[in-house]
């Protein structure tokens, strides 16, 4: 079954996440739609929501450590008090924005790695690198599993070609099946497909081979938008 997961990044409130979120749940029930649902609030908005067991809350970012004085930061402890236990970790936004290093981010995993996390971990190639090739294109993303551990069962991994996130550009359907099946010959656990993922072209991209569900942006937090997607996600 596809796997279908929604990155508010820096959007939606408290309230409106509450509600967005509730919604979701009722309309998984109501459909009796089984497929794994994230969705990734921002730090502000997580809380205890009651919700079915295919429906998991995540948080986007937080830092190794339990507690301690790093301004800014959130750390297990602060997750723990609502049970979140699903981390989205290497998401190129936090990389090339936020200055990630590879090292700092192959930390992160194997810090919450060891506490039994769910881990969305996120790879791809800024445009400098697919303009050169695919050969470049996947030597990049090799050098992104660097001190990663592919054989972690509880790992989802998501490729997100950077100049396809929030831009409307998607790669063609041929690039995709030639990353995602070279992916897939490293992992045995699920492959997300994220970059520009929306309402009409979600169908097609499950249709790729090797495409084991979507992680989306701009186009999950409208939240009709996002029941549509769940709902051909869960045709495929
Ligand atoms: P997008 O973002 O759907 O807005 O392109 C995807 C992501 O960054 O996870």
């Amino acid at each position: 079954m596809k796997i279908i997961a929604s990155n508010f990044k820096t959007n939606h409130t408290r309230k409106s996440t509450k509600l967005f979120v509730e919604e979701v749940n009722q309309f998984l029930e109501k459909e009796n739609i089984k497929n794994d649902v994230y969705v990734f609030p921002t730090a502000t908005s997580l809380d205890t929501f009651e919700v079915l067991d295919n429906l998991t809350i995540g948080t986007q970012n937080a830092y190794y450590v339990k507690n301690g004085s790093f301004t800014g930061e959130i750390g297990t402890e602060q997750l723990d008090e609502f049970n979140i236990k699903t981390i989205l970790i290497g998401h190129s936004e936090r990389r090339h924005i936020l200055g990630e290093s590879q090292k700092e981010i192959a930390y992160k995993y194997n810090y919450y790695k060891a506490l039994g996390y769910k881990i969305i971990y996120c790879v791809g190639e800024p445009l400098e690198v697919k303009e050169i090739g695919m050969t470049e294109t996947l030597g990049y993303i090799w050098n992104q599993f660097d001190g990663i551990d592919l054989e972690y069962d509880n790992l989802v991994i998501a490729y997100e070609p950077v100049w396809a996130i929030g831009t409307g550009k998607i790669p063609t359907t041929e690039d995709i099946e030639i990353i995602h099946k070279k992916i897939k010959k490293k992992i045995t656990q699920p492959l997300l497909y994220g970059g520009s993922v929306k309402t009409s072209n979600i169908s097609d991209i499950l249709d790729i081979p090797n495409v084991d569900g979507t992680l989306i942006g701009s186009g999950s937090w409208n939240v009709e938008d996002f029941k549509e997607m769940i709902k051909i996600t869960n045709t495929k």
